[in-house]
C-alpha cells in the first residue's frame, strides 16, 4: 500500500492539480457570474449618474416593496417572508452607501450632529427589520411593526430627498459631486 501511494504520488498531485484547477475556474467563472448579478443590481442607481438622484430612485423602489408587503394578508406567510427578505437586502445596500461615503462627506461641513440623527434612524430601521425578520409572519405584530418602517423610513427619506441631500450636492463642485456618485456605486456593489 505504501509503495503504491509512493508509485502513484506523482499521478496523485497531478490528479490534486487538476481538481484545484477545476476549482479555481468553477470560482473565477462564479466571480464573474456574481460580478455580473451584483453590477445589475447597481445599475438602476449608477444609471441615475448622480448620487442623490441614485439615492431618491432608491427610496422609491423601497417604499414600492413596502406597498407589496402591506397589500399581502397574514396568510400569505411565504410571500410576505421573501418579500422581507428582498426589503432587507435592499435597506442594506442603501445604508451601505450613506452611511459609508454620504454621510461622512455631509459630517464634514460640520453637519456632524445630523449625520448622527441620520445613522440613528438608520439603527431603528435595522432593529425593525431584525424584529420582522424573527417575528411569525401572519402574526399582528407583524403588520404593526410594518407600519412603523414605513413611518421612520418616510421621515427619514423626506429629510433626506428635500433638505439635506440637496443642500449637500449644492455645496460640492460638479467633480466632487461625480467621485461621490462613483464612491456611492463602489459601495453599492459590496452589497449588491
Ligand atoms: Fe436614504
Amino acid at each position: 500500500m505504501a509503495h503504491s501511494r509512493t508509485h502513484n504520488g506523482q499521478g496523485g498531485s497531478s490528479i490534486l492539480g487538476s481538481s484545484v484547477k477545476g476549482l479555481l475556474i468553477t470560482a473565477g467563472v462564479a466571480a464573474i457570474a456574481n460580478l455580473g448579478r451584483k453590477m445589475a443590481v447597481q445599475a438602476p442607481t449608477a444609471m441615475a449618474h448622480d448620487w442623490c438622484e441614485g439615492l431618491i430612485k432608491e427610496h422609491k423602489a423601497t417604499l414600492a416593496v413596502i406597498d407589496k408587503l402591506e397589500q399581502l394578508s397574514p396568510e400569505q406567510t411565504d410571500r410576505r417572508a421573501m418579500l422581507l427578505m428582498n426589503l432587507t437586502h435592499m435597506i442594506a445596500k442603501h445604508a451601505m452607501q450613506e452611511e459609508n461615503v454620504i454621510y461622512p462627506v455631509l459630517r464634514r461641513g460640520e453637519n456632524g450632529q445630523v449625520a448622527d440623527a441620520l445613522n440613528s434612524d438608520h439603527g431603528e430601521v435595522k432593529a425593525m427589520l431584525y424584529e420582522l425578520g424573527h417575528m411569525e409572519k401572519g402574526d399582528a405584530a407583524f403588520g404593526e411593526t410594518l407600519g412603523r418602517l414605513r413611518t421612520a423610513l418616510d421621515d427619514h427619506m423626506r429629510q433626506e430627498e428635500n433638505e439635506l441631500f440637496p443642500a449637500l450636492r449644492a455645496r460640492l463642485s460638479d467633480e466632487e459631486n461625480k467621485k461621490l456618485s462613483r464612491e456611492m456605486n463602489m459601495a453599492g456593489l459590496m452589497l449588491a
